[in-house]
């Protein structure tokens, strides 16, 4: 009688018996920081600009821009273990900066919760730091519009504070590609941030990250083959701009899918069948972090295959008319800024289209086009409780 009470749950759970592929599932963590990353030369450029503060201690405020998945978390991290292990008598803050404002990340670095006075903590903080420091502020896009006020701070510091002697270098990482336009003359002035582009990841990059992770994280190397490595390269080069994140997630499922089936070795269809699975995690990642207005746009997107920037203005002012949303429209060019945003973190595509016009000469027109799956966009919605009707 016990037999037949035995729910689904016994077909997923791997038993002693079961033929296993993974070793140590950390490894294929986003949080995870290998002991070696695989250098390129963005990596070089970066530790030739930050070797200027570590020598000479005379601040160069960088940031470090790219694509999600083109490495630009680990490099930093990577950067900053090391920089604890030797005795460089340098600090080194890492804060990821998603929906924090100024007050957020100073109560932060500073461990200090007693009070929500930005003065008080700008004090707090410098009297705390003991040495010259880095401060890595992560995805800085998508913080509270008044960090700037700490950016401000932290490039000129001495002015401020009276008798601070300490040196600060920022380091500031974005996926918006333009994201120090948007900043206050002011404070763009007084950061003079020092541009990296970080380029999306090469198959052959991809395939020896992969494999790094194979090594580290497999029982037996042999559980996947060169070829299938390479596919898994090619298809998030093609599909996913080279996010790695995807390409590493993609493994890690695909040698579960495996292990479920009761085979030790992975195939092709394992492939196919994760990484649908981790574009949709990611997708689904990204769109949680998206503003209202963000999500919105990449709504009223929804129903079109391509279309023009200006369509796409004119659908998301209609989607909140029709739907008496409780919004003000945001400007056009607000929504062209938006739409770039949205193409940097791969939500949409642009490409250029040259079509004549009645009288024969050729007109540039940008066309973009959704990069999503629809029903992540609305469970999204849904989640958010931003009553959009389907209208199908
Ligand atoms: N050069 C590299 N060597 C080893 N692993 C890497 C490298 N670049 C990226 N990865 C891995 O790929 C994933 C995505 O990288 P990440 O730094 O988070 O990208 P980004 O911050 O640019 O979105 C992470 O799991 C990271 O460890
Ligand atoms: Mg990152």
């Amino acid at each position: 009688m016990a037999e037949n009470k035995k729910t689904q749950l016994t077909k997923f759970i791997l038993t002693d018996e079961s033929k296993r592929i993974i070793s140590n599932p950390n490894v294929f963590k986003q949080t995870y920081t290998p002991d070696l990353i695989v250098e390129r030369r963005e990596t070089t450029d970066f530790y030739r600009e930050i070797s200027v503060f570590i020598n000479y201690r005379k601040p160069s405020h960088l940031i470090i821009k790219g694509f999600p998945g083109s490495g630009k978390t680990v490099t930093v991290n990577f950067l900053a273990d090391e920089l604890k292990k030797e005795k460089h008598d340098i600090e080194v803050f890492t804060e990821n900066c998603s929906a924090k404002s100024s007050i957020d990340v100073l109560q932060n670095l500073t461990k200090d919760f007693s009070t929500v006075n930005f003065h008080d903590l700008q004090k707090i903080f410098a009297e705390k730091l003991e040495k010259d420091a880095i401060i890595v502020l992560d995805e800085i896009d998508r913080s509270n519009p008044r960090i700037e006020d700490l950016l401000y701070f932290f490039s000129r510091p001495k002015e401020i504070i009276p008798n601070f002697d300490k040196n600060i270098n920022l380091i500031l990482i974005s996926n918006n590609l333009r994201w120090e336009e948007g900043l206050q003359d002011k404070t763009r002035s007084s950061l003079q941030l020092k541009p990296l582009i970080f380029a999306p990841y090469s198959i052959p990059q991809i395939i020896s990250i992969l494999k790094s992770r194979v090594k580290k994280g497999f029982i037996n190397e042999r559980a996947i083959t060169e070829e299938l490595i390479k596919k898994i390269a090619e298809d998030t080069e093609r599909i996913k701009r080279g996010d790695c994140r995807v390409a590493i997630e993609t493994l890690f499922y695909s040698a579960q899918n495996a292990e479920m089936e009761g085979r030790d070795e992975i195939i092709e269809k394992d492939i196919n069948k994760a990484l649908k699975t981790s574009i949709e995690q990611a997708d689904r990642e990204k769109l949680t972090k998206l503003k209202d207005t963000q999500l919105l746009i990449l709504y009223s997107m929804l129903y079109e295959d391509e279309l023009t920037l200006t369509e796409a203005y004119k659908n998301y002012v209609d989607i909140i008319k029709e739907e008496n949303l409780p919004v003000k429209p945001v400007s056009k060019i607000m929504v062209f800024w938006i739409l770039d945003i949205l193409e940097n973190i791969g939500l949409i595509d642009k490409r250029l289209d040259m079509k004549k016009d009645g009288k024969g000469i050729p007109r540039r027109n940008i066309k973009i086009k959704l990069k999503v799956d629809r029903d992540i966009i609305f469970n999204e919605l849904s989640l958010r409780d931003l009553r959009l009707s389907r209208r199908e």
